[in-house]
């Protein structure tokens, strides 16, 4: 039987990590995978996350198992953290995941179970993953024009014109904030404006959330999927708490159904329940409960925050520092859309060719498609990828 397969399409970001780890040079810098690290390189356990443990191994009695959709007071933290109050518990049905990714494939397989014909919408360009499960559930799926080449921001025009043709039922699926992979963001009354359009079309928006309190602070980024929950008879929302909780590994997700109308909310968590079931059984559990025990308790929570917002102010400082150098190398502005772009991802909007130069000459590893994970830069590295940049004619 083995014989049969065929080898996999290697993803662009993961092997990209591979080819840093076997690059013997010391001065080597790695903008690649959406990992935070520090000025020392280092991506260290949140302090309040550290805590959590520590109360989890004193307290916890049992590994017994939890709900089939996890736990319920995981859901209603993370409820209350993304959504706040725009929508109400009895409107939200919830599931824990194995992390963002998790909660994406669990939403495409509630889509493809309630509404096969359903063309999914993407954003061009997204992260690669969201098209690689799509594709291997077999689900339609089109793209919407949204990042603007020339300026580096979002071509909204585009993105209103393309969903438009989008046929009522089709599912758009939207980066809540800290776009992934360009770092260009919707503003406000531009989330305002898709909402209506999607509202007017009957269009169902499935927001992607895994950098919350990364690009202007906790609310602020979650305006869109709030707005949008205020406003749509329904949405799904996968959210990650493996950035902003930095607990990668241990795989915390949740993917949440909203509906205006609460009366769908048991059969919505029943189907939840129900695709868990047939996909790992019951969620992994000792992230999400780190992540509900800080934002449970008052003082972890406060921790949280502040270190969450150094992270956060780290990286724009990180941004407006790359801009500067670049302004004073290339005597121009050109650059200075990497202070306007928020989360942890640019997109310079260099060639594949520009961006193996930096590779081989200078050690600055970035994805092919020039994103480049800002939080992989400190003091030393901004110069260094400055100088890299305009060596290789970006
Ligand atoms: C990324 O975009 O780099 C992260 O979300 C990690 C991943 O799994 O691709």
């Amino acid at each position: 039987m083995f014989e049969a397969l065929t080898a996999q399409p290697a993803d662009k970001i993961l092997s990209l990590m591979a080819a840093y780890r076997d690059d013997p040079r010391d001065d080597k810098i790695d903008l690649g995978v959406g990992v935070y690290k520090n000025a020392l390189g280092e991506t260290p356990v949140m302090r309040a996350v550290k805590a959590a443990e520590q109360m989890l191994w004193e307290t916890e009695t049992t590994k017994s198992y939890t709900g089939l959709a996890g736990d319920v007071g995981y859901h209603n933290a993370m409820r209350e953290l993304v959504l706040g109050t725009a929508a109400a518990p009895d409107q939200v049905a919830a599931a824990a995941t194995p992390g963002g990714t998790g909660a994406i494939r669990q939403a495409l397989e509630l889509i493809k179970m309630a509404s096969p014909s359903a063309t999914v919408w993407l954003s061009a360009p997204t992260w690669p993953n969201h098209p690689s499960i799509i594709r291997y559930l077999g689900m339609p799926m089109a793209e919407y024009r949204y990042f603007d080449a020339t300026t580096r921001g979002v071509d909204f025009g585009g993105m209103l014109t393309d969903l438009d043709a989008a046929k009522p039922g089709d599912v758009v699926l939207l980066h809540g904030c800290c776009h992934n992979p360009t770092g260009a963001n919707l503003t406000a009354s531009q989330w305002q404006e898709v909402a209506y359009l999607l509202k007017a079309k009957q269009l169902i928006p499935f927001v992607d959330i895994a950098y919350q309190g990364f690009g202007d602070g906790l609310d602020a980024d979650a305006f869109g999927p709030r707005h949008l929950a205020k406003t749509q008879p329904e949405m799904l929302i996968a959210a990650s708490c493996s950035k902003n909780f930095g607990i990668y590994r241990e795989r915390a997700g949740v993917l949440m159904a909203v509906s205006q109308d609460p009366s769908k909310t048991a059969l919505t968590q029943g189907t939840l329940a129900h695709l868990n079931r047939q996909n790992y059984s019951f969620p992994p559990d000792h992230g999400a409960r780190l992540v509900t025990l800080v934002l449970g308790d008052d003082a972890l929570r406060a921790d949280w925050l502040e270190e969450l917002d150094g992270i956060r102010t780290g990286m724009l400082a990180l941004r407006q520092n790359l801009a500067d150098a670049l302004r004073k190398r290339t005597n121009s502005d050109r650059f200075d859309f990497l202070a306007q772009h928020r989360g942890m991802f640019s997109r310079l909007g260099a060639t594949e060719a520009q961006v193996a130069q930096m590779r081989e000459n200078h050690g600055v590893y970035m994805v092919s498609d020039s994103r480049m994970n800002i939080a992989g830069l400190n003091a030393q590295s901004v110069p260094v990828l400055a100088d890299a940049i305009v060596a290789a004619g970006v």
